[in-house]
């Protein structure tokens, strides 16, 4: 496994639209082990290859309802989510900003896992906004387009 760069907003490859995956072989294993070692360095709950400059429908993501079980996401697609609820998210590609935005507070998730299997996961609170948030990614959009307001974290 190895870490990859993670890039911040401004980079072009965080605004493109990325392809879904279509083989799964070991290049994909090798992206998803990368991508995980990168995420839990990171301190981060997520990351979508796009923030790691691969232009695939793919996430990871700490499912901390589960013991922060690690959960691969290949072509994922929020398939169901409850009313929306005002919360405060952050990302790893926009260090040190954090912002209101509205987000469910359940929602369910279809994917498939890195041998081509789809399943889905439901997931609450900071799961389900994860699930929002990375998959926002994948069509090239950043939480910061959703901010309704700015929270300065070091005063609250
Ligand atoms: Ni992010």
């Amino acid at each position: 496994m190895a870490l990859r760069t993670i890039l911040t907003a401004g980079d072009e490859m965080l605004q493109k639209k990325c392809r879904p995956v279509t083989a799964f072989d070991d290049r994909l294993a090798t992206l998803l082990d990368d991508m995980t070692e990168t995420l839990l360095q990171s301190g981060g709950v997520g990351l979508a290859a796009p923030q790691v400059g691969v232009l695939r429908r793919v996430v990871v993501l700490l499912d901390i309802n589960k013991d922060e079980e690690v959960v691969e996401l290949v072509n994922p697609e929020v398939i169901e989510m409850n009313e929306l609820e005002k919360t405060v998210e952050g990302c790893l590609s926009v260090p040190g900003k954090y912002g209101y935005v509205m987000r469910p507070t359940h929602a369910k998730i279809r994917a498939q896992d890195r041998h081509g299997n789809w399943f889905e996961r439901e997931g609450d609170g900071m799961v389900a906004q994860c699930f929002c948030h990375e998959t926002e990614h994948l069509d090239g959009h950043l939480f910061t387009e959703k901010v309704l307001e700015y929270v300065d974290m070091e005063q609250e």
